[in-house]
């Protein structure tokens, strides 16, 4: 299959100023009639290739007349335009099925809803166009479908007539005023309940807000509509932005290939991202909900006014407007948490992928199917990036430099080069060096010498770089990373004492760097990368007690977190070789427990940092160090260090516990209520350990969904005797909201018993279950292949066999969602041989699979070569 190339960027030699859809819908027979204005750009172009898939075309005319000079493929429809000609009506009329199309990309029919979603190349399945995101046209659409079963018709922008049909019938049409690239097109058709609330802009526009829910879920849409009031004010006060339309739409439905989309006027998201009660939402539910509201929203600068040029340049939009709803978010919650958060999302997820066969630059630069680079590396990644050059440009050269941005291209298709030189002529700050984060891919790998001299009080520290080779690119450079440090002084005391201009940071360009600190007293500590100011992984300590000190003395909270995850993964990882080579360790004195639980004691005020300092890392961050890794024992030293912290902390854990259950009151989503909730618990866990009837009792009494959620999942961990009596309470009570049965979903597939596989095939025959719907495959066979370490894992490769049979036929229903589920088989090569050997032969059944597509085709060949 063949593969596109970014060095082969060519301009399309066409425009298409004004573009005029019609749409007669039927859920199996959908016409649509797209009426073109196409412009000759490239003289030297005879041919128009316009895209198009699972169309069948009907007519086409050419200035009014019939048009016979084409030839059609399954891709294109080739249109051989006369000579000498300029400008061109053009008319094509096709006819489409919505209701067989399950790939959910382009027009399609689900639960008596239609919808679309064109990102990245799904407009060619409506209808044949230049479907590529520098092609940007005024769009006027006109819809007709049946007027009681499809209420509601609506597309981007401004809707401009409304009138009854004779024949039960009703035509809605709509006018968008900003031009736009055909992946922000959208439709939906259906029946909802409407939230209406407004908002006035700074400069005085009046907006009306609209969300569409399922009926009767009205009241549960309140919380999405505060979010977006908040998210609108955030832009105009943080970068100056304000919206362009007199209405935004937010559609909720609930099928939905991936979180939200950013359509211009008009989003839709998926359900389970707009819908919350506290009954039924978690406080991560509505944390999501008010994060990716936001990150919709703000795409309406970041990606829509100013969008890419090529898919190639996706970073561009997805990077910045990730790390502008990062900014958000801790604005609106707190700095701390959301740091770790985004923090644990590059260790365990991010860096996988970069050790993965599917590792890619942020900016990529050979991909075979787009749908496949929505990624850690392009979003997440891409996001430090940003980062990076906020820390580097302060918050006001890089505000400059957003400003200079938008006075350059807003209105037009760009690249990331253009986005670089923006921020570095607004500050007359050389970038060209920094701009090898875009190309390069893989994590540095860094590591930290540190020298003191008693004598001259001189604390030497020598920093060295280094980026292996990954599956994508051989030869690595050295690249700029910003060093943001704390010095920890043994009474505590901070000291900043090194020679750089700028307090608290360094920026290091070359392999090595060295940095001397004076007036350094004996004893000092220094934590490079704080505030993970460049995403590296990085070496400091090998000892315990370096961490410790740090633990004890570090000012930053972040540090303080920091040092409580070094020195867990240093006792884990210790375990882990001493299981592996059948020695028992003595949990009592790997660490001084007195020390750690009056320092526990001592943070009583600080339930976010204490949440954070007891949650453990995660496997797939503690694999990141071990190579040939047998994974069951891995588990398994995890669980024996936290079943030692359960122990030797209890009489601490659980004064703290109590002390939070006291303040239980009735459920508010605001951040210290969150916190709280979070640190009891993380705490709930340990306890449970013990005293396995904490977590059953906390299932009873919760009046959240936080709460039960929390409790229930605890008993799954411990596998507590009553578990399936509660998982079929938790049911009962939840069996007519389809958005709360996919947390069910989830927690069956996460348990790790023996008979998990027979468990998964008998959920898959669950009325509630649907393989055409991505939330319920996400949530039952994709918790599975990703939270169930002794499941997936099964010594007998069981638990691959099944999910690679699972992918084998979803990869005929939905394509996007199988390619994403093929991910924990691609990273077979942090396992041992035996593990590598039975994940690769699953690959390569599916490799051999007919009519394989090419979204798993890639991932998969990629990864066996
Ligand atoms: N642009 C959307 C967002 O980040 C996501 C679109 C994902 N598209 C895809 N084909 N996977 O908000
Ligand atoms: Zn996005």
């Amino acid at each position: 299959m063949l593969a596109k190339r970014r060095e082969d960027y060519q301009t399309a030699g066409f425009s298409i100023p004004l573009v005029h859809l019609d749409f007669n819908l039927n859920s199996e027979a959908t016409i649509v009639t797209n009426t073109m204005l196409v412009l000759r750009e490239d003289h030297s172009k005879q041919y128009l290739r316009l895209d198009g898939q699972d169309l069948s075309l009907l007519e086409c005319l050419v200035n009014g007349e019939v048009f016979s000079d084409y030839e059609l493929t399954n891709d294109y429809l080739h249109l051989t335009l006369p000579d000498n000609e300029h400008e061109f009506t053009i008319v094509v009329k096709t006819l489409c099925n919505p209701k067989a199309n399950t790939s959910l990309e382009g027009l399609y029919y689900a639960s008596n809803t239609f919808c679309t979603q064109c990102e990245a190349e799904g407009f060619r399945r409506i209808t044949y166009f230049l479907d590529r995101p520098d092609i940007l046209s005024s769009y006027s659409v006109s819809i007709t479908a049946d007027k009681d079963a499809y209420p509601y018709l609506l597309s981007n922008g401004n809707l401009t007539s409304k009138e009854t049909l004779a024949d039960g019938k009703h035509k809605v049409s709509w006018q968008d005023p900003h031009k736009k690239p055909a992946y922000l097109f959208a439709l939906v058709a259906g029946d909802f309940d409407l939230l209406e609330g407004h908002y006035v802009t700074s400069s005085g526009r009046e907006v009306a807000l609209q969300i569409f829910v399922e009926q009767g879920r009205q009241a549960q849409a309140e919380h999405a509509l505060v979010s977006l009031q908040k998210s609108m004010r955030w832009d105009e006060e943080t970068y100056g932005l304000e919206y362009d339309l007199d209405i935004y739409m937010v559609v909720a439905v609930d099928f939905f290939n991936m979180g939200a989309m950013e359509n211009k006027g008009l989003n839709i998201f998926n359900s389970k991202f707009v819908l919350a009660q506290p009954q039924s939402a978690t406080d991560e539910d509505y944390f999501n909900i008010e994060s990716i509201i936001a990150h919709e929203y703000f795409h309406n600068w970041t990606g829509n006014r100013v969008t890419c040029r090529d898919w190639f340049q996706l970073s561009l939009k997805e990077g910045l407007t990730v790390f502008r709803d990062q900014q958000f978010s801790a604005d609106m919650t707190s700095e701390l948490s959301n740091r770790i958060k985004q923090i644990n999302v590059m260790r365990s997820q991010q860096f996988a992928e970069d050790a993965s066969a599917m590792a890619h630059p942020i900016r990529p630069d050979e991909v075979i199917e787009m749908n496949n680079f929505y990624t850690l590396t392009v979003y997440d990644k891409g996001a430090e990036v940003i980062r990076m050059l906020h820390t580097l440009l302060g918050k006001d050269g890089f505000r400059k430099g957003m400003d200079l941005y938008f006075a350059r291209h807003d209105g037009h298709a760009v690249t990331c080069d253009d986005f670089i030189a923006a921020m570095q002529d607004a500050n007359a700050y050389d970038l060209s060096y920094f701009a090898h984060w875009y190309s390069q891919s893989g994590t540095p790998q860094v590591t930290v010498q540190q020298l003191y001299d008693a004598a001259q009080k001189t604390l030497t520290v020598v920093v060295k770089q280094e980026t292996k080779p990954t599956f994508d690119q051989k030869n690595k450079r050295p690249l700029l990373l910003p060093i943001k440090y704390e010095c920890i002084a043994a009474n505590g005391a901070a000291q900043f004492c090194v020679e750089d201009a700028r307090e608290g940071l360094v920026i290091m360009t070359d392999t090595t760097q060295t940095m001397t600190f004076k007036e350094v007293p004996d004893g000092t500590c220094i934590n490079l990368f704080t505030d993970f100011s460049a995403p590296v992984r990085v070496n400091q300590y090998n000892d315990l007690d370096a961490w410790f000190h740090i633990l004890r003395y570090a000012k930053q909270p972040l540090t303080i977190w920091e040092a409580s995850q070094n020195i867990y993964s240093s006792i884990i990882l210790d375990a882990y070789h001493a299981l592996s080579t059948q020695q028992s360790v003595d949990f009592a004195s790997v660490m001084n427990w007195q020390t750690f639980n009056t320092w526990l004691e001592a943070q009583a005020g600080q339930p976010e940092l204490l949440a954070e300092v007891l949650s453990l890392p995660t496997i797939e961050q503690l694999l990141q160090d071990l190579t040939h890794v047998d994974i069951l024992l891995l588990h398994a030293a995890k669980a024996q260090f936290e079943k030692a912290l359960a122990m030797f902390s209890y009489n601490t854990l659980q004064a703290l516990f109590t002390n939070l259950e006291a303040v239980q009151s009735t459920y508010v989503y605001r951040t210290e209520d969150v916190h709280r909730r979070k640190l009891k618990n993380v705490i709930l866990q340990y306890i449970s350990i013990k005293e396995p009837n904490a977590c059953f009792e906390q299932f009873v009494h919760s009046n959240n969904m936080t709460d039960l959620q929390g409790a229930l999942k605890i008993a799954i961990n411990i596998n507590h005797p009553r578990v399936d009596w509660l998982l079929n309470e938790f049911k009962t009570r939840w069996s007519h909201d389809l958005v709360v049965m996919d947390k069910w979903f989830a927690m069956q597939a996460s348990q790790e018993c023996s008979d998990i596989l027979a468990k998964l095939t008998l959920l898959q025959e669950h009325p509630a279950f649907s393989i055409n719907n991505p939330n319920k495959v996400r949530a039952l066979i994709g918790s599975f292949a990703m939270f169930n370490t002794l499941g997936f894992h099964a010594e007998d490769g069981s638990g691959y066999r099944y999910v690679a049979d699972f992918i084998m036929e979803l990869d005929g229903v939905n394509a996007q969602v199988a390619a994403r589920l093929v991910t924990p088989l691609t990273q077979w090569q942090k396992y041992n041989t035996v593990r590598q050997r039975s994940m690769c032969a699953q690959l390569e059944r599916i490799l051999v699979t007919p009519d394989l597509s090419k979204d798993v085709y890639e991932k998969v060949s990629k990864s066996l070569a």
